[in-house]
């Protein structure tokens, strides 16, 4: 199914050269911000956030509004008439017509692809449930280039809530296809990486190796990209209190460190770094949080430039054959076409919303 807009839903879905194309505009933006004040004058983007944020939200608008464009949107749907029963669909339809671009988040995976099947201009995911969040990803790559001054031949330990954050999902897809990078899984059992992202970076022909303690690998790392315990993605408050706490950063973690090791997290934060880790120099989270304007200044002007549009859904709907995944955007708005493609193997079809697997 072919769009005439091009979309970010994936950062897969572009080659790398794109990505570093627009990683070296950020550093561009960052370095001399004014010569870009005037890039999207009388431009509209519209903010559609069906779930909380803070850096995500607010850093897209100041991007938008510091390019010139102005901003429309809400972050509350109870607020909109998503609170009548709105369809995506229709809701996308309806603010694509205001706007000349839109920013989703959304609780539920897949969601930022249904709204590109039907959106009238570019469609940018925000973050869609436990899945992707390409726009962290981009800022995590430029805060790497612009810190560690490369992409290439890293130690990355990604911690925490692994299965559930979409943040290190859609990092291991991406840093995975630059050369020499090696992954350390550090998480419980239960919150192990998901099979596929480990597939992808097997493919992409990186390593990976998956720990259960933080304070034995820490002194290999050239990056630390810590994750909060999602309460939110956890089917009930038990299974998140038995996950709670198992990891904390603090200081006596960090004198086992390189002195050259970056601290990454996506934030919020609620208690896997203590306070005292803001005042060591290797921490970065809140300088990448900053670089999140740059990242999506850069972001919107690409695709506000791009000719010609992006293949939205790419594979096949088979009579009878839905999602198995219940947080599928699929299983949630019944209209969309169930579209899979086939994985690597030949007995195994991919949700093309939530990459769920299914065997046939
Ligand atoms: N990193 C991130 O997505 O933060 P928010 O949830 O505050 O947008």
């Amino acid at each position: 199914m072919q769009s005439e807009y091009q979309h970010l839903i994936d950062l897969n879905d572009f080659p790398v050269s794109w990505w570093t194309k627009l990683v070296d505009l950020g550093v561009k933006i960052k370095e001399n911000p004014q010569d870009y004040a005037h890039e999207c004058d009388g431009k509209i983007m519209a903010t559609l956030f069906y779930e909380p944020s803070t850096r995500t939200q607010m850093s897209f608008q100041t991007a938008m509004l510091r390019l010139g464009g102005r901003i429309i949107g809400f972050d509350n749907p109870a607020n909109s008439s998503v609170a009548k029963g709105e369809t995506i669909k229709d809701t996308t339809k309806i603010v694509s017509s205001y706007a000349d671009i839109l920013v989703m988040r959304h609780p539920v995976a897949g969601a930022a692809k249904a709204a590109s099947i039907s959106a009238d201009c570019p469609v940018i995911n925000a973050g869609d449930g436990g899945h992707l969040h390409p726009t962290q990803t981009l800022t995590d790559l430029l805060t790497l280039k612009i810190e560690k001054k490369t992409l290439c031949g890293l130690t990355i330990g990604l911690c925490g809530d692994l299965i559930n954050g979409r943040t290190v999902h859609s990092l291991c897809k991406a840093l995975s296809m630059f050369e020499d990078n090696k992954f350390i899984f550090i998480s419980t059992p239960e919150l192990r990486m998901p099979a596929y992202i480990k597939d992808i970076i097997t493919a992409n022909g990186s390593t990976f190796e998956e720990v259960d303690a933080l304070d034995e690998v820490i002194g290999s790392l050239d990056v630390l990209y810590m994750t909060r315990i999602q309460q939110e993605r956890f089917a009930s408050r038990e299974e998140y209190l038995a996950q709670k706490n198992t990891y904390v950063l603090d200081r006596e973690k960090m004198l086992l460190a390189k002195k050259d090791m970056i601290v990454l997290h996506p934030l919020p934060r609620v208690d896997e770094i203590t306070v005292e880790v803001d005042e060591d120099s290797r921490a970065m989270y809140f300088t990448q949080a900053k670089y999140g304007v740059f990242a999506r200044m850069a972001l919107i002007l690409t695709i506000l430039g791009e000719n010609g549009g992006s293949e939205t859904l790419k594979g096949k709907v088979y009579s009878g054959v839905r999602c198995d995944n219940p947080k599928c955007i699929t299983n949630h708005e019944e209209y969309l076409p169930k579209s899979f493609r086939f994985s690597g193997d030949e007995t195994l079809l991919e949700c093309e919303y939530c990459d769920e697997r299914k065997l046939i």
